[in-house]
């Protein structure tokens, strides 16, 4: 594939899309420099452009194309729901199957109410959990995605504090965020379990929730240590704050998501993403006792929570057949095919001699390049330049995500790690040589 081309559809339909779309579109997290992409159709590992160019998809919607794209089953269990109709003011079998497999499969799932987006389950668990406590503040870490609401995106984008020079500030992430937002929202830092324990503790009167992502920051490319998870769980466990697992990404770790997995208790979880089988979706799941804020009994509750498209049968039927297809053998092979792509990127780094390193966890890896034209140029919170090794990767027959993160779904498999580790080897001997011949 040929990017960037100015004679390119795509290039055409985004300054065509720009009269009447913002930015061409309407996702800040998809939007590259020089022009969005514009695909047309999407089938299993690939997805094909307007102008006719296929790409293996490692972003997979941002983790949520569990089983890539247009998967038969899951088209069919939609498909049969769709003739059912798509939306309506009941309760539908399909959203009790999804909350009963839920339920079923993790130990801290009393109870479960589905919402929109993962964005939407963090607003709701975030309401929750204050109207549980009585509380008004949170807690979250510094740079850590939430989705986009505003006490969620507190001080995300920024440098990173160093604690030596003080503890990190609430800082807004959008112009025109409150100061009253901004002054209910405590931040700490990922990497520093004890100023982060300090920190809480200092606020604990008026925590209603400490909100932690456990995979880590970045999209699983920095993991949060034993100690700090500990940390949270346990001012949680003995301030009256709740713990609130944001496993709308990392809920692909294992059958009971990463709590399962590392053994957390949190009380309210979201997820998102892979439990609507590549359908909009959002979900809160928690305990009896913390989800009955959403219950009104034979009043009103103390959490009233209306949507039109809450638990929307094609979601549910859709995340039902996706979900129902994995098991635990299901998850270890996913998690396996993501070491396969760490080891391997590994070892061309070795080859090559590349500066950079390997991270990611479970079924997501990344890649960072530390020479300059191997790098993608993607600076703190502004537009992504698809260029360095990204943009290799896509005139190569690979999408990948800024940062050169992958994300591995269930339709691929070990050949498409050799092949993708020839193409990065390639790409890198490729770019020195062109760099060298133009010194
Ligand atoms: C950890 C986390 N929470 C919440 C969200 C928001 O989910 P959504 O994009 O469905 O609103 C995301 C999205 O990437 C996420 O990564």
């Amino acid at each position: 594939m040929k990017y960037p081309n100015s004679g390119s559809k795509s290039a055409a339909l985004f300054k065509r899309a720009q009269s009447v779309l913002t930015d061409g579109g309407s996702r800040s997290t998809i939007r590259i420099a020089p022009y969005s992409i514009y695909v047309r159709s999407a089938q299993g590992k690939y997805v094909t452009d307007v102008d006719g160019n296929r790409l293996m998809d490692f972003n997979n919607n941002y983790t949520a194309m569990l089983h890539g794209h247009a998967h038969p089953e899951i088209i069919a269990a939609a498909t049969e729901q769709i003739t059912r109709g798509t939306g309506y003011s009941f309760g539908s079998e399909a959203e009790y199957a999804l909350a009963d497999l839920l339920c079923g499969r993790v130990d801290n799932f009393d109870k479960i109410r589905f919402m929109n987006s993962g964005t939407e389950a963090v607003m709701k668990a975030i309401k929750a959990a204050r109207a549980y406590t009585g509380r008004p503040k949170i807690a979250k870490c510094e740079n850590a995605y939430h989705g986009s609401y505003d006490f969620a995106e507190v001080s995300l984008g920024v440098e990173p504090t160093r604690l030596a020079d003080g503890d990190p500030l609430s800082r807004a992430y959008a112009h025109g965020t409150p100061q009253g937002v901004l002054d209910n929202v405590i931040v700490i830092p990922h990497d520093d379990p004890e100023a982060a324990r300090r920190i809480l503790d200092e606020h604990a009167e008026d925590l209603a929730a400490v909100l932690v992502d456990p995979i880590g920051l970045g999209m699983a490319r920095i993991p949060h240590t034993d100690e700090f998870l500990n940390q949270v769980q346990e001012f949680c466990d003995s301030s009256g704050a709740l713990f609130i697992a944001d496993e709308v990404v990392s809920f692909r770790a294992g059958l009971a998501g990463l709590q399962g997995e590392r053994g957390l208790r949190p009380h309210l979880t979201t997820l998102g993403k892979i439990i609507g089988g590549g359908f909009p979706v959002g979900a809160v799941a928690g305990s009896a006792d913390v989800m009955s804020v959403f219950e009104a009994g034979e009043g009103r509750a103390k959490l009233p929570h209306g949507g039109t498209y809450n638990a929307n049968p094609v979601s549910m039927a859709a995340g039902f057949a996706a979900m129902n297809m994995m098991n635990a053998e299901a998850f270890d092979d996913l998690n396996a095919l993501g070491d396969a792509f760490r080891q391997g990127c590994r070892e061309v780094l070795a080859l090559t001699d590349a500066e950079g390193g390997v991270q990611g966890q479970y079924s997501i890896f990344s890649i960072t390049f530390n020479e300059p034209e191997l790098k993608d140029d993607a600076a703190r919170g502004a537009v992504y330049r698809s260029s360095g090794m990204h943009r290799y990767m896509v005139q190569h027959g690979y999408w990948m995500s800024p940062g050169m993160l992958g994300v591995c779904s269930t339709v691929m498999d070990r050949k498409d790690v050799d092949a993708f580790c020839e193409t990065l080897k390639a790409g890198i001997d490729t770019i020195r040589d062109e760099c060298s011949n133009a010194a």
